[in-house]
């Protein structure tokens, strides 16, 4: 009893499980075979992927704060050329979709990016604009709508992929942001990324991460990714992908009511690499022990 209902379809990607890897938390996947089994997830979102090879930042890129933790890793990654002739084919031996996470510091690199992934294997691109733009003094695209929506057209005009962009939650208005994508063509919109903070070191007096700054994530986030999920998915058309601080079947259940059809799975994995496995295994817990048939029953039916 009860096989289907976890089976969602987003923007044309079908996933057994509504529960996707978040990018830069799960490698390519490939790192994580020994634990968990791929085909079961719904999805993975691969580490960030730039045109070119990146080193990432120097010095301490992790630390821990209560409830969560800080990164500044600075999108290490071996960059989309050997993600292509490496990690993709040996990601095609498992029966899941790969979502490419990309990041580019022009609207011509995040373009150049999309049409080289247009190819087979790549079942759609996730677009992280928690970026600094080089040609705009450093401002962050995802803070911009303008830059935003700019990303986004030039991105759709060079991949038929489908094109999930990933806002960050470090601005005044989501909504205005979700709603400046959606109309630029995004097909499905997930959130959040990191929020923008920073830890100091009392006996030192130097900040504890190499780049002064970094992403927040974990359950210390969770509610300002609900509230923000809520915003977006009561604002827009296309579908959200909700996330932030899941741990469990039961967060997830918030995002899901919260209008999220579907959630990612980040911070999570760094405690228990099967972290997605159990969520997706509450979720349907939950959906049996309340008689109902299917997941899609939960999306967006907060009573507010
Ligand atoms: C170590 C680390 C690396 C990350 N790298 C990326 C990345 O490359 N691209 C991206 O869009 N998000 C990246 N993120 C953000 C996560 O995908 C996710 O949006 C965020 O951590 C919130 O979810 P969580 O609380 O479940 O971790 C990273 C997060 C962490 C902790």
């Amino acid at each position: 009893m009860g096989e289907n209902m976890l089976e969602v379809e987003i923007a044309g990607i079908k996933m057994k499980t509504p529960v996707i890897a978040a990018s830069g938390t799960f490698g390519f996947g490939l790192e994580y075979t020994d634990f968990i089994d791929l085909n079961k997830i719904g999805a993975i979102s691969v580490k960030g992927t730039t045109l070119k090879p990146r080193a990432g930042n120097s010095g301490c890129r992790i630390a821990e704060t209560p409830a969560g933790m800080l990164n500044s890793i600075g999108l290490e990654n071996p960059g989309a050329e050997h993600f292509l002739a490496v990690t993709l084919p040996k990601l095609a031996a498992y029966n899941v979709p790969v979502i490419v996470n990309i990041s580019g510091s022009t609207v011509e690199e995040y373009g150049e990016l999309a049409a080289m992934l247009d190819v087979p294997g790549v079942a759609a691109l996730e677009v992280n604009i928690s970026c600094p733009n080089v040609k705009h003094g450093g401002l962050v695209f995802g803070t911009d709508c303008n830059s935003a929506a700019s990303v986004t057209r030039q991105i759709k005009k060079s991949t038929k992929k489908p094109v999930i962009v990933k806002l960050s939650p470090n601005v005044t208005d989501i909504a205005t942001m979700a709603k400046a994508v959606e109309e630029a063509g995004a097909d499905a919109i997930s959130l959040i990324n990191t929020l923008l903070g920073m830890a100091i070191d009392i006996k030192s007096w130097r900040p504890v991460l190499g780049n002064t700054v970094g992403g927040l994530s974990g359950p210390c986030v969770k509610p300002v990714a609900v509230r923000m999920t809520w915003q977006v998915a009561s604002a827009v058309q296309v579908p959200v992908i909700g996330m932030g601080g899941i741990m469990t079947g039961q967060d997830a259940i918030e995002f899901l009511l919260a209008g999220a059809c579907a959630v990612m799975v980040g911070t999570a994995n760094f405690v228990n690499p099967r972290a997605m496995e159990t969520v997706a295994a509450e979720i349907k817990e939950y959906l049996l022990a309340r008689g109902l048939k299917h997941v899609s029953e939960l999306v967006g039916q907060v009573r507010v």
